[in-house]
């Protein structure tokens, strides 16, 4: 689990894992193709990430624009070799057949959020032609933001995400690991819900799944929340103190399609913290006690990533793997 260092004040400056909460968010998931080519043209297309991002971003200045680009641990060792990010391995999967937390392929993710959707689209438009044949695209979900910041089961979400100083030190790669400061793990996963199921719960069941009330968002009394309810299991504590990471969970769907989702996504500084969390909501805290809001949710996608620093990012164009 993270220790909370301080961090080097002189470390290189993150990706826009801080962005301010939008409106809208594209995730991609890319598959990198085999051969020494497609491996060059992913290196060269981290330096022009950067620069299209502020091209697509300049033309509506009010639109919030950012992206941030992470990779897997196998194509970390493809893409650009020694060394590599202390903590990054493939994602590990937790719970029994049936209620399990998957991992999927995947070796390239882009997380680009905006106020409008067509700037999210826009952009990854230009990274996509700019990327050409190098890599397949195996996963895109468009999300959008729900009424008052509510996921897709009705629910405020977020609330509890560390703010300002406290984001940072929870988020960002500190000196730790020297060579890789100022970078960050991100860990997504894609749920579908089972609306008809949820919606037959009345409303206070599902604040005792939850752990917190459904109108007005507070958390429910110690002497009632139960502790297989989905904020007790994701509370976790190092040495007496919260450990937190930064969730930006977005809703998707096709409602034609009786399609609910929520795009959980989530940055921390160690993969350590999310995967405990991981660990109490699928196998349970303890054994058994797991998270009821998996009797109504299904991870289908699974995946983690580094995602270096914005001057990393730029400089791992002239990388030699
Ligand atoms: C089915 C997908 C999920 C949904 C719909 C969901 C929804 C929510 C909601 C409504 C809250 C309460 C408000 C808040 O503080 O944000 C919450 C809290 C939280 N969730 Fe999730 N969540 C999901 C998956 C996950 C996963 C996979 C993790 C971690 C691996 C996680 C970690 C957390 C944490 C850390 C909190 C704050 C707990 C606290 O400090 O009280 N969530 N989530």
């Amino acid at each position: 689990m993270t220790t909370q260092m301080p961090l080097d004040n002189a470390a290189a400056e993150p990706q826009a894992v801080g962005q301010s909460i939008t409106s809208s968010a594209l995730f991609m998931v890319a598959t990198l193709k085999p051969g020494a080519d497609a491996a060059s043209k992913v290196r060269a297309w981290c330096a022009d990430i950067a620069a299209l991002t502020r091209s697509v971003g300049k033309r509506v200045p009010t639109g919030n624009l950012s992206c941030i680009c992470g990779f897997g641990s196998t194509a970390w060792d493809t893409l650009f070799g020694q060394p590599r990010p202390a903590s990054l391995h493939g994602f590990r999967e937790f719970g029994p057949e049936g209620r399990r937390a998957m991992a999927t392929p995947g070796d390239i993710l882009l997380h680009i959020r905006a106020d409008q959707m067509d700037l999210c689209f826009e952009l990854a438009t230009q990274l996509c032609s700019a990327l050409g044949d190098s890599v397949s695209v195996i996963d895109e979900v468009q999300g959008f933001r729900y009424f008052d910041m509510r996921s897709i089961i009705g629910f405020v979400d977020g609330t509890e995400n560390p703010v300002g100083r406290k984001a940072v030190d929870f988020t960002i790669v500190g000196n730790e690991d020297p060579s890789f400061s100022g970078g960050s793990y991100v860990l997504v996963q894609k749920y579908l819900h089972n609306m008809t199921a949820w919606n037959a719960l009345s409303v206070e069941a599902q604040e005792r799944v939850i752990g917190r009330t459904k109108l007005s968002d507070l958390e429910l009394d110690e002497s009632v929340k139960p502790s297989s309810s989905h904020s007790a299991l994701t509370t976790i504590t190092q040495d007496g103190q919260e450990v937190k990471i930064l969730r930006d969970n977005m809703p998707f769907g096709r409602p034609g399609a009786g399609e609910f989702g929520t795009y959980f996504i989530a940055y921390a500084r160690s993969p350590a913290p999310i995967e405990q969390m991981l660990e109490n909501m699928f196998v349970g805290r303890p054994s058994g006690n797991y998270d009821r809001l998996l009797d109504f949710s299904s991870a289908v996608t699974g995946g983690l990533f580094f995602v270096p620093s914005a001057d990393l990012l730029e400089a791992l164009a002239d990388r030699q793997p």
